[in-house]
């Protein structure tokens, strides 16, 4: 057995050679654009690691497991609004460059985008249609659809601090997306007046959605300046599809509670 390197305990020379290039000639960022889009999968790839974590902590009622967890995911989110920066230097002409080499790939079919959105209770059927039977995941998208969602397993967490979560809450149906529910939201607010430990948690499940709503934001104008009116590859109009979920939050009830503080 030869020694355990840096080299292939990553597993490198397989990674290092993942990233090729369609355009020929060989066109300068598409480069960036390929190493851009993988580094993003890897990151979904932790967050759905870490999101698995916390909904275990959550049924648990372990409070610092999840605080801890929810300290990374939100740091991780910043990090993937800040890589919008460095492919915002890749010019309209530029992306028009290899654009049709893309064919109809898009965004649209990222599994790991929509397991994570699913994952955290944001469960849009419409979605499926972009990820076809035979695509790599397919398979985890639909199991995701039948599981409890972060926020069912958040409710979990709130029973373990005394709060009474409704009996329709528990046995939903869990294929469909989580909403916001007057009840849930009142047993947050007194929590964040009695618990200044759990509000603590509550502000990072924030930091996390405002994360996530900022991405969004940041990838419309990413678009926005890259292809303008342009239609998706995907075939969506494109900006005005994106708006569509612009400023949606995950968690609805910690932010609905806000003015009553
Ligand atoms: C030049 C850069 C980019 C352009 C022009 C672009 C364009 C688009 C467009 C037009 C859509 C709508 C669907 C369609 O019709 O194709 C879309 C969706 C999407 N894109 Fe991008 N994108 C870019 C970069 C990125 C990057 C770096 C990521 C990171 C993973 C990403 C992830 C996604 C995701 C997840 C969706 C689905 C969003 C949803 O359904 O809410 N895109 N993109």
């Amino acid at each position: 057995m030869p020694p355990l390197t840096y080299a292939n305990y990553l597993d490198l020379e397989k990674l290092l050679t993942l990233q090729r290039p369609r355009s020929s000639p060989a066109e300068h960022d598409e480069m960036l654009f390929i190493v851009i889009h993988q580094t993003y999968e890897l990151w979904f790839k932790q967050l759905l690691h870490e999101f698995e974590k916390v909904k275990r902590d959550f049924s648990a009622g372990d409070l610092f497991g999840a605080i801890h967890s929810f300290k990374r995911t939100r740091t991780i989110m910043k990090t993937l609004v800040g890589q919008i920066d460095i492919l915002e230097t890749m010019t309209p002409s530029s992306f028009s460059s290899f654009r049709d080499r893309l064919d109809t790939a898009s965004g649209f079919q990222s599994v790991q985008f929509r397991e994570l959105e699913f994952l955290l209770g944001y469960k849009r059927s419409s979605a499926l249609a972009h990820v076809k039977p035979e695509f790599p995941g397919a398979d985890r998208l639909q199991r995701r659809i039948t599981e409890r969602t972060v926020i069912d397993h958040f409710y979990d967490f709130l029973a373990t601090r005394g709060a009474t979560i409704p009996e329709e809450l528990k046995n939903r149906d869990v294929t469909q997306p989580n909403g916001p529910d007057e009840r849930v939201q009142q047993e947050i607010l007194r929590l964040y007046k009695s618990s200044p430990d759990v509000s603590i948690l509550f502000e990072l499940m924030t930091d996390f959605d405002e994360g996530l709503q900022e991405w969004r934001y940041r990838h419309i104008k990413l678009v926005e300046r890259t292809i303008g009116a342009k239609y998706g590859t995907g075939g969506s109009p494109g900006v005005p599809f994106l708006k569509e979920s612009l400023f949606k939050p995950i968690f609805h009830d910690l932010w609905a509670v806000r003015h009553e503080m």
